[in-house]
């Protein structure tokens, strides 16, 4: 964590895709509100646009195409070779699609965050918003959590609600929430780069030293970075 007010959390960022939470983490940075320093994006999908944004604000990239791996562990070892190059402080999954082995998430305990479109732990995996929908819920959201070997079952610090509205459909209601998601996330690296969220020695998520109980809801915040 950055030691003194002026100091800056190295960060790497993974993305497999769009990007968006990517460049609102950026620009939350390049206004002053964030103290980061992303040190690389990588992608494992070359075509990733939001690769694109990264490099246009000055952030080193790479590509780590996943196809060209013979298995999941071969491309993690080169996966954590490739961040640690860059020591980051923190790894950021941001819209990085993929299941990660044991051995690397370990590597990365309580030094790895990812955002979650659901209200962890309904609906981990995949098709969240259609999941959300499909089960007449009022109520959808986005989650960031540490992330532990359990896909998207790591603890969960901070969530943002959405309602879900008569006649949504999956692209509204995620429109909606990826909204929030762009608050969401650099809210939660805020936090980590002050010291105020870690995991304890029991796996548990704590706020300022303190157990959290349940996730902060981001509503109760009234002073977000961005
Ligand atoms: C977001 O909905 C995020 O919650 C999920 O993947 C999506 C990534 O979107 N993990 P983007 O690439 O950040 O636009």
């Amino acid at each position: 964590m950055a030691d003194t007010a002026t100091e800056k959390l190295p960060v790497v960022v993974l993305i497999s895709g769009r990007g968006s939470n990517l460049h609102a983490i950026i620009d939350c940075a390049a206004s002053g509100k964030l103290p980061i320093e992303i040190r690389a994006v990588i992608s494992n999908r070359p075509a990733a646009a939001g690769l694109q944004y990264a490099s246009a604000a000055g952030i080193a990239t790479e590509i780590l195409d996943h196809t060209t791996y013979t298995d999941r562990a071969r491309f993690d070892q080169a996966l954590q070779a490739a961040i640690d190059r860059h020591a980051p402080a923190l790894v950021v999954l941001a819209g990085f699609m993929r299941i990660l082995t044991a051995d690397f998430v370990n590597h990365y305990r309580g030094r790895m965050l990812n955002i979650h479109p659901s209200l962890l732990p309904e609906f981990p995996g995949l098709d969240t918003h259609r999941r959300a929908l499909e089960s007449g819920a009022t109520e959808h959201g986005a989650s960031v959590h540490f992330v532990t070997p359990e896909t998207d079952g790591g603890p969960v610090i901070l969530q943002a609600h959405v309602p879900v509205k008569p006649g949504d459909t999956e692209e509204s209601l995620a429109a909606r929430l990826l909204q929030e998601e762009h608050r969401l996330y650099p809210l939660a690296i805020l936090w980590f780069a002050a010291g105020r969220i870690c995991v304890d020695d029991a796996g548990k998520a704590r706020l300022d030293g303190a157990l959290l109980t349940r996730p902060v809801d981001m509503a109760d915040i009234h002073d977000l970075p961005c």
